[in-house]
């Protein structure tokens, strides 16, 4: 299986530390964003990894990562011209990933403890999600469940959530992928949505939901990055994190 990490977009929630630098150089407590879902995908056991991003980012981009030799890993880098959405930018991987079984996707800006994928994942032909119970649905694709507790639909930044259930920005595709991509009509914003292709295997009876036992937090807004650092932090130290500070920047994601 190949990995893709999304890291392009114009990181406007995070003017003006993104006016000239792309959001997955900004720091992350000790290491630059991006390095933390490489290392996410790295401990899924993936060697062959596609990094999308903006042209004007992409020589900054490989300076910092290489070749990934060094690391015992593949990189290769594909630019993505315009900021179109998720799933825009996950088609400029269609060719990196021809013939190549399924494709785990991550967003450049999620930050995750250390997860492992369950061991169906290279057995069967299915797509997964990966939820996270948060006290913020509503900035995010959110799960929506039936009394028997699968999955009915998810719903992209709904106002009054269903749940408390936020879809990560880790993904796992099989390679039909991209041909549904292509039939995609951009939403209200202008994007083709990640939410509608998990919604499209959803409906296909093709999605499997697991939920991720460990910290998480995207680090697209000021609040969240900040959460973003404290997560790793608390690793990176062998500390437990304070949750009162958590639920402070709970407070001010809901006031941005
Ligand atoms: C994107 C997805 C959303 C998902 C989130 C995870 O949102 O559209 O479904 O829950 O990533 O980080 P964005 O960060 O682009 O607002």
């Amino acid at each position: 299986m190949r990995g893709i990490i999304l890291a392009g977009g114009t990181g406007s929630r995070l003017h003006p530390l993104t006016r000239v630098t792309n959001k997955h150089l900004l720091p992350v407590y000790d290491k630059p964003m991006i390095y933390h879902p490489l290392e996410t995908l790295k401990s899924l056991g993936l060697k062959d990894i596609l990094i999308v991003t903006g042209g004007e980012s992409l020589g900054d981009m490989m300076n910092l990562l290489g070749s990934g030799t060094d690391q015992g890993i593949r990189l290769t880098y594909k630019i993505q011209d315009k900021a179109r959405g998720i799933a825009d930018a996950l088609l400029c991987a269609e060719d990196y990933c021809r013939n190549d079984g399924k494709v785990a996707v991550i967003l450049g800006d999620n930050i995750f403890d250390p997860l492992k994928f369950p061991s169906e994942v290279a057995k069967d032909n299915d797509a997964y999600i990966f939820l996270k119970e948060v006290q913020d649905p509503e900035r995010f694709g959110v799960a929506n469940f039936n009394e028997k507790n699968e999955i009915i639909g998810i719903e992209e930044k709904p106002k009054t959530p269903k749940s408390n259930f936020a879809v990560t920005g880790l993904y796992i595709y099989p390679s039909d992928v991209f041909e549904f991509i292509k039939t995609l009509q951009p939403s209200k914003r202008g994007e083709l949505e990640i939410t509608d292709v998990n919604n499209h295997y959803l409906k296909n009876k093709k999605l499997k939901a697991v939920k991720v036992e460990g910290h998480w937090s995207d680090a697209g807004t000021f609040p969240s990055l900040l959460r973003a650092s404290l997560i790793k932090a608390g690793i990176a130290n062998g500390s437990l994190y304070d949750e009162k500070v958590i639920d402070l920047i709970h407070k001010l994601n809901k006031t941005q």
